[in-house]
């Protein structure tokens, strides 16, 4: 009840931002996490992970030797996630400063990026700079992951930025949503 009621307080608040009312249920956060090769990854950074319903999957599922990051805007938030995961690596900031944040970390390569971030809200060019730092930043076989809220409607928008986009529905969401899972960067140079 904690987690959903902060998550409707900063809802309020910063509706454009927060852009949800209730957190990634359970099998949404599953279904984001599953499936990544844990044998060749060494770094999986999430960004905008409110309350951290993902970051609990990830926590529970990726070896000890995997470097997680995890980048959330909202204090309150930070705090939030800084509370539940007192071991992790809480990135707080802007994820349109992604590189910065990384390269402060000494991490040039990551192997997933998990973003709840709400990117379809974002102004196109401020979706860019998140997508070309994305982009810049994945190792050749990365894979970057969004999630939705609105099944299929995006994938349109997510080919732009990737040559390869698959989509997995999860109906137990309110509302119901999933994950487009995408590979093989386009440079801003080579699309149309
Ligand atoms: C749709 S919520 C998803 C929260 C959580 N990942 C979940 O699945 O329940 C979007 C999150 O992105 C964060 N956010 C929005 N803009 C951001 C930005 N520019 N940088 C980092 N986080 C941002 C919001 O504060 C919010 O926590």
């Amino acid at each position: 009840m904690g987690d959903l009621w902060l998550v409707l307080r900063k809802f309020v608040a910063n509706a454009k931002t927060v852009a949800t009312i209730a957190p990634s249920s359970r099998a949404l956060s599953q279904a984001t996490v599953r499936g990544i090769d844990w044998s060749k990854a060494n770094v999986v950074v999430e960004l905008g992970a409110g309350t951290g319903p993902i970051t609990e999957e990830l926590v529970k599922t990726a070896p000890p030797a995997v470097r997680l990051v995890v980048n959330e805007f909202l204090p309150e938030f930070c705090d939030a996630l800084r509370q539940k995961f007192p071991d992790l690596d809480i990135a707080s900031g802007d994820a349109r400063r992604l590189t910065e944040l990384l390269a402060d970390r000494g991490i040039p390569v990551v192997d997933y990026v998990l973003s709840g971030l709400p990117l379809t809200h974002f102004a196109p060019a401020d979706r860019d700079t998140v997508m070309n730092q994305v982009g810049q930043i994945l190792s050749p076989d990365g894979e970057f992951r969004q999630l939705t809220t609105a099944p299929w409607l995006y994938r349109g928008l997510y080919r732009r930025y990737f040559r390869e986009v698959s989509f997995r529905l999860v109906m137990w969401n309110l509302p119901p949503g999933g994950v487009y899972c995408c590979r093989r960067w386009i440079p801003p140079a080579e699309r149309t």
